[in-house]
Formats: structure tokens, sequence, C-alpha cells
């Protein structure tokens, strides 16, 4: 099929390639020069694993091409993708500014039968807006449709999980169109969800509030285990293996962060508030979540008395491994509560240290993990890059000035680390060997008691 996808973002660019990979003609459009000319000269705009690859052979092959013209994109197929940013406005609500561009101008350049495909994450209500805009702005009368087609691909796995998505939700009051995009997924061999546009709509807000939810919910599991003695892994691990609950999602850490899901909470509260409904448990997700981001820096200011004039490694800056996005990253957080206290920052993170530079000021950044713990009071490691988990802790251990070591995503053995001589804190994890010592005595006290 013939398709144009506007916005070369993540889900843009990805789902564009992916198409092509599938054998459709496809057409990239997007507003900025510079990354239309990056992908025309072979450069990925963001960083995916295998992204650069596929791109690039079915840009050789004539299945992809990268253009600025909204124009030739909107003439030359029959399915067009938005697939622009919708970010928070200061009241929470989704910026729906581009998505309303982009839409006046597909109105204007119709020349026939189109799908107008909304694939950023729009509220509820959104497809009928934009089938308005569109009937608005037509220059000569063409029929279309608009169908809501959220995405759930992840960043750092987005290639994979576009081929292998779980399921394709299709909202849509067009039987053509539902017919239409039902044959263009079928070769994702995953189940078609073809539902009304303001089920399509809330299914994806439903689904990033539910999984913040999730993450948010262990992470006061983990809160709570440390002041309990618990271990919040195998409380993880036994109420994960419950099926109705699942194991996916029960990672403690530094809360979340990204482009997804601190702008989609805060947008679906909003979509509640405006019809009246106060959607308390999102609130409270939202507010937990900012807390948590946090808990690195407060584990900090406790180990190291004050931060004044100390000296911080920081670990990964990126807001989840694989992925060079920056967007809310509570390396963010961390970074300026430190700077904030008086203390100063090395970092070091494998790709994301080109975008941090455009957000986080006075930091001194290293080119290796070693560099960035070299002399510091203290280590956080923020994002659990597959890098970190190889490191020669011992190498570590002789390069750092203290012996403080925040591990802000669990990625160490607590009792290795204490032997090589840290003051080792993590996320709601339990010291092994105290509690070897401690199983052993309530053993040994039952036996007597026997
Ligand atoms: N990033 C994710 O993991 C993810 C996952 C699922 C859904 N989404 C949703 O998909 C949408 C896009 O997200 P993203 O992360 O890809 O955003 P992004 O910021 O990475 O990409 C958006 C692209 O749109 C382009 N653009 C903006 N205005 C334009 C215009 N008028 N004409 C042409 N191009 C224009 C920008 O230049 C940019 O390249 C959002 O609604 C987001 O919520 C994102």
């Amino acid at each position: 099929m013939n398709l144009c996808v506007i916005g070369t973002g993540y889900v843009g660019l990805v789902s564009g390639v992916c198409f092509a990979e599938l054998g459709n003609k496809v057409i990239c459009v997007d507003i900025e020069e510079e990354k239309i000319r990056n992908l025309n000269n072979g450069i990925m705009p963001i960083y995916e694993s295998d992204l650069e690859d596929i791109c690039n052979r079915n840009r050789q092959e004539g299945r992809i091409e990268f253009t600025t013209s909204l124009e030739h994109g909107v003439k030359n197929s029959e399915i067009i993708f938005i697939a622009v940013g919708t970010p928070s406005l200061p009241n929470g609500q989704a910026d729906l500014s581009a998505v309303e561009a982009v839409a006046t101008d597909i109105a204007k350049y119709m020349n026939g039968y189109k799908i107008i495909v909304n694939k950023s994450t729009v509220p509820v209500g959104t497809q009928k807006w934009v089938t308005q805009i569109i009937k608005d702005n037509q220059r000569q009368k063409h029929d279309f449709d608009v169908v809501s087609n959220p995405e759930f691909l992840r960043e750092g796995t987005a290639v994979y999980d576009t081929m292998n998505t779980d399921r394709v939700v299709i909202g849509s009051v067009s039987h053509k169109a539902s017919k239409i995009m039902t044959e263009l997924h079928e070769p994702f061999n995953a189940p078609v969800i073809i539902t009304d546009p303001e089920s399509a709509e809330m299914i994806k807000y439903a689904a990033n509030a539910f999984l913040a939810t999730k993450i948010t919910f262990i992470n006061e599991i983990a809160n709570i285990c440390e002041k309990v003695g618990a271990d919040v892994k195998e409380v993880a691990k036994g109420i994960g293996l419950d099926r109705r609950i699942s194991n996916r999602f029960l990672e403690p850490g530094v809360g979340y962060g990204g482009a997804c899901f601190p702008k989609d909470t805060k947008a679906i509260v909003k979509i509640g508030e405006k019809v009246g409904y106060d959607f308390e448990v999102v609130k409270s997700v939202i507010r937990v979540n900012e807390k948590q981001k946090l808990r690195p820096f407060k584990k900090l200011e406790k180990a190291l008395g004050t931060i004044e004039g100390k000296r911080v490694g920081i670990l990964g800056l990126s807001f989840k491994p694989n992925t060079d996005d920056m967007r809310e990253a509570p390396s963010i957080d961390i970074i300026c509560a430190i700077q904030n206290a008086g203390g100063t920052v090395k970092a070091y993170d494998p790709i994301a240290m080109d975008g941090a530079q455009n957000i986080l000021r006075n930091v001194e950044y290293a080119n290796t993990p070693y560099d960035a713990v070299k002399d510091v009071d203290a280590v956080i490691l923020v994002t659990e890059w597959k890098e970190f988990e190889q490191l020669d802790l011992k190498r570590v251990k002789d390069l750092v000035k203290g012996n403080i070591f925040i591990d802000g995503r669990n990625v160490f053995n607590y009792t290795e680390m204490k032997k090589l001589g840290f003051e080792y804190y993590c996320i709601g994890r339990r010291d092994d060997e105290y509690y070897k010592h401690y199983l052993k005595e309530v053993a040994i006290t039952a036996l007597e008691n026997h």
C-alpha cells in the first residue's frame, strides 16, 4: 500500500520503517529540514536498535523516502498517519497544535479518498475534531475517513515492539477504513481490535495510566520493604507468579520518566476533569512518582550528611536503557537536586549525553563510566544500561574517593558491594548476609523451642 507518515520521531520513523520492511511504499514527512536531510544521508535522528540498518536498506531499495513536502506525501498516499508530538501543556492537557496544523494541511492537499490515521496519543474526541478540521479545510471535496490507531511501542525496543505488537487497535466508524487498516496490519499477525474511535483513544491512555500505576505500586512496596526488612525482589517474584498480576513492570526503581507516562497520566486526569471526574488513583500516581524520582537524592543526603561541596558520579542519564531519550528522565531531577544543594556532578551515559547537554547545565561529562566515578564522594546509578552490569566494581571502588554507592535500579548484589567496601543503598532490597544470619537465628530459636 502507499502510505504517508507525518512526523519522523520515535513513533513515526519506526512505524514508517517497519511498514516499508513489510513491502509498503512509505513517504515520511517531517517539518525539520535537518532531520530529513540526515535521514536522506542515512543518519538516524534517534537511537533505536536495528533502526538504521532496516531504514537504510529500505531507502536504497526504494520503499521509503524522506521529505519535508507534506503535499507530496498526501498526494501520493492512500493512508496518512499523523505521528507528531502531543506534549503536555502547562496545565497537563495534551497540546494538539501539531496535530491541528498537520490535519489542516492534509485537507488542503487531498486529491482523492484518504484514510487519515491518528497514531499520536490524543485525547478522547480527537477523531471527531480532526474529521471536522479536514471537512473545514478541504480545497476540493473528497471522501475520507479519520481513524484512531494508537501506538504501543516502547522506546529502546521500538522496532521489535512494532514487528511483534501484542495488538492492533483500530477506532473507526467506517467499515471501508477498518477493512483497509486491517489488511495493512495483517502481516503483523496480531489480534486486531476494531472499535469506536472514543474507545480506541481511551485504550491508549488507560494502558499507559495502568502501567504507570503498576510501576508506582511496586516502588511504594519497595519503599515499605526498606522499613520492614522485606526484600522487594522476593515480593515481586511472589506476586508476579500470580497470572492475574504477571511479573512484567514489577521492577522498582527511581520512578518512571520518558515521553509518554508523565504526559499521558497528566492528560488522562485532564480528560476526567473535563467531564467532572476526579481521577484520584492516577493523581496519586503522579504525585508519588515525583517523590520517587528524588529517592536516590534523599538517600544521598542522608548518607553524606551534607551535599554542599560534594562531587557525585552519575551513571546513566536517559530515562531508561537502550534509548537516547532524555524527556522527563529522573536523572534530571536528581542532578538538579544535587546542584541546588551545592554539590557538583560528573556523569556518563552510553548514548544520551548529547541530548543531556541541551538540558543539564554545569555537568562534567565523562567518556567512560570509570571517568565518571573517579574521585567522587558518591555514585548514583540512575539508568540500568547493560554496560553497567559488567563494570569492574573493584576498579570502581579504587577510583572513588568516598564509598557511597546508590543503586537506583537494583543492578548489583548487596553482599558483594558490601564486601568490596561500599556503603551500598538500593531500592527496597535487604542485605542478604544479614538475612542469612537472621534466618539462622530464627532456625536456632525454633529448634530450641521444639
Ligand atoms: N515515544 C514513544 O515511546 C511513544 C509511544 C507511543 C505513542 N507515542 C505518541 O506518539 C506521538 C509521537 O511521539 P514521538 O515520541 O514519536 O515524538 P517525537 O517528538 O519523537 O517526534 C515527533 C516528530 O513530529 C515532527 N513534527 C512536529 N510538527 C510537525 C508538523 N507540523 N509537520 C511534520 N512533522 C512535524 C517533529 O519534528 C518530530 O520529528 C505522541 O503523541 C506520543 O505520545 C509515543
